[in-house]
């Protein structure tokens, strides 16, 4: 593992970081996260990205699972989804909001002929996204754009479309980031995505609820985590008619959830690293990359808390406390 190039100390630095902005008792609170969410992101995905890669693939979000498709097919029609959402064809320009490595923005641009800038602000995914769109010769319809999107570098009223997966739960402010979608988009257009919440079942007075949710934001690089209410709030608040909002996590098939990959149950090589023999050899191999030097100091730390994540991740799913596929439909009036 490269991890966005970061070499010895300056590894075991950023792990140190990352994890006292998380640490409630000292200097972590959610206000001190969402003031420093450029470097909570930016830091989390220097660590995170050549694990999610090599455990997920390109496209880093979960989807629902339905009858015989295969983890790659389910990723595919949940990001189809969103363009047929947007009714996106060719000729329209769009905006992907926080697009990792690109793989749901290739995905979107063949299934749709629509063209697309992904907005991140992780230089190293930009990177590495660049390399899979030559390969995969998409540089006719996709790009990339180093941007908070927070301040997205468009003019008012320029694009046709924009949606975001598993990105906007990272914002500092939601209303103010959907009021800055909504100034780039033009008239009419339709803003679509998938968000990261807790559901109504969610029982802020229950301690296992409190620490489900601590450790997704720990795991994942989050200042915070909303209410399924609140996002429909924000978007209104904004200004956006909504259209249509929903947890679509219910209509998976109902042995195969959206987190089964995670729950190491699943027969699959994905899957390998996280039944219980897995985490121990990669505990083990991590430690021992460690110890000889090929991986810096922090390897297995990151490993450790990315696993606790996915426990969490597992556990707001099998609760329902949590969803990770909130979607919702909004449109900017006339
Ligand atoms: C869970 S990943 C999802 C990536 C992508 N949507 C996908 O499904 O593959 C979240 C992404 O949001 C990006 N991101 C988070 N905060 C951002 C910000 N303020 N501005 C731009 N990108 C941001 C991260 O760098 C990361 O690429």
């Amino acid at each position: 593992m490269r991890a966005a190039g970061l070499q010895g100390e300056t590894y075991t630095k950023t792990v140190d970081d990352y994890r006292r902005l998380h640490d409630d008792d000292g200097e972590g609170s959610v206000d001190e996260r969402r003031a420093n969410y450029t470097t909570l992101v930016n830091q989390y995905y220097d660590l995170a990205t050549d694990f999610y890669e090599f455990g997920w693939g390109q496209s880093f979000h979960f989807a629902t699972r339905r009858g015989k498709e295969t983890f790659a097919e389910s990723l595919a029609r949940h990001e189809h989804f969103l363009a047929d959402a947007l009714r996106l064809q060719p000729g329209m320009d769009v905006l992907d909001l926080g697009c990792g490595v690109g793989g749901p923005m290739r995905e979107i641009a063949r299934y749709s002929g629509a063209s697309i800038v992904g907005i991140n602000n992780n230089a190293y995914q930009i990177s590495r996204g660049e390399r899979h769109t030559r390969r995969q010769k998409m540089e006719r319809l996709t790009s990339f754009q180093k941007a908070d999107f927070m301040q997205l570098p468009f003019e008012d009223g320029s694009r046709d479309g924009a949606y975001t997966i598993e990105a906007s739960c990272h914002a500092p402010d939601k209303v103010a980031l959907f009021r800055e979608v909504l100034r780039t988009l033009k008239p009419g257009a339709s803003f679509a995505g998938y968000e990261w919440c807790l559901t109504p079942l969610y029982d802020a007075s229950s301690m296992r609820h409190r620490q489900i949710k601590k450790d997704i934001e720990e795991g994942d690089g989050l200042p915070d985590i909303a209410l399924t209410t609140e996002v429909d709030q924000a978007l209104v608040e904004a200004g956006f008619e909504l259209i249509e909002a929903r947890d679509i996590a219910p209509e998976s098939d109902p042995f195969s959830p959206w987190y089964l990959p995670l729950t190491g149950k699943e027969l699959t090589l994905r899957s390998l690293p996280r039944t219980p023999l897995g985490r121990t050899v990669t505990n083990f191999a991590t430690r021992v990359m460690e110890r000889v030097r090929i991986a810096p100091q922090g390897t297995s730390e990151v490993s450790s808390f990315l696993n606790r994540a996915a426990d969490a991740l597992v556990a707001g799913g099998e609760t329902g406390t949590f969803t990770p596929m909130y979607f919702f439909h909004a449109k900017k009036p006339e």
